[in-house]
């Protein structure tokens, strides 16, 4: 076979592996900088770090472009555990995480800042988006975690809450009038903690005004992805997605959990 003969088909090579082009933000105009993540005793590990690696992500990629800034919230600055010591049962299994800062100090009730770590966060402004994570301690005293958003949400230029993370967001008060979901498996307990909220059964995510509430677990992810796309561009959501390898739902209505845990209205 003659060199030439071959010539179309290795020029057409570049083209046919061509990695994806990083997009710009397609839109610049007060794009938020300063994230928190609720941490409260028992959350779920994913709904913590899937919504997470989207912003790690996202901060690494565009790090030429924006400094996004973390704060990881709890009551106190001890670290926050995914489970409990069960002195019964045989298992313990689960991590820690450390807060950066406390819900008193960001609402400016503690007369000093906490005594400053290599892993504290300085806080140049406000936190404009507040992620808050579901799992078993919402159905444990989550008094302060409530009182604290309830603080706060008017201050926020979004929310977003993962899985039973909205029950903490209904009993703030703040989903009252509005539409949300929650995890499927809890539905009915999460949805009685807001009988004034209009609960969406069928629902990957659920968008009202400046409040994101997603269904179980793995869907933190997706509101997330859904978040940056509208807020950066769809583009930059799905480079985000391909650099980590993820698959997006992008149909907020796809719901096959509502009826696997038979939800009362799921179609
Ligand atoms: C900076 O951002 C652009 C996209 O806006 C990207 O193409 C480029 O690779 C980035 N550079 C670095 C050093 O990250
Ligand atoms: C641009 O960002 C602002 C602030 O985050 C947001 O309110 C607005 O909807 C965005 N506009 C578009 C076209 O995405
Ligand atoms: C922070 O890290 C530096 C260098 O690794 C270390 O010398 C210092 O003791 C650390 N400070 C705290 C408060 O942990
Ligand atoms: C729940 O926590 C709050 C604030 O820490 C405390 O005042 C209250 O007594 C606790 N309630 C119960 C039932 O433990
Ligand atoms: C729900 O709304 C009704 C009618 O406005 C009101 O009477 C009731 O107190 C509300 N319930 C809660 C838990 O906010």
């Amino acid at each position: 076979m003659r060199v030439s003969t071959l010539m179309p088909l290795f020029a057409a090579l570049p083209s046919a592996f061509a990695a994806p082009q990083q997009p710009e933000f397609t839109n610049t105009t007060e794009l938020p900088t300063h994230f928190a993540m609720l941490l409260l005793p028992r959350f779920q590990a994913l709904d913590v770090f899937g919504p997470l690696d989207v912003l790690n992500t996202l901060s690494m990629l565009y790090s030429n472009k924006t400094a996004m800034t973390l704060t990881l919230l709890s009551k106190t600055m001890d670290p926050v555990s995914t489970t409990i010591k069960d002195i019964n049962g045989k298992s313990n299994f689960g991590e820690e995480i450390l807060p950066t800062n406390t819900f008193a100090n960001i609402l400016g009730k503690e007369k000093s800042h906490p005594a400053p770590t290599n892993h504290t966060t300085s806080v140049d402004k406000d936190i404009e988006v507040l992620l808050v994570p579901g799992g078993g301690g919402t159905r444990q005293n989550m008094t302060e975690e409530i009182a604290f958003v309830k603080e706060v949400y008017p201050k926020l230029k979004y929310i977003i809450s993962i899985c039973t993370g909205a029950t903490v967001l209904s009993r703030a008060g703040i989903l009252d009038g509005k539409k949300a979901t929650t995890n499927k498996r809890s539905w009915l307990w999460a949805t009685s903690t807001g009988p004034n909220v209009t609960w969406v059964p069928s629902a990957r995510w659920v968008e009202d005004g400046n409040i994101f509430t997603s269904s179980g677990i793995s869907a933190g992810i997706d509101v997330t992805m859904a978040w940056v796309g509208k807020i950066y561009g769809e583009e930059v959501a799905d480079f985000v997605a391909n650099s980590m390898e993820y698959e997006r739902w992008t149909d907020p209505h796809r719901d096959p959990f509502a009826k696997v845990w038979d939800v009362p209205g799921a179609v």
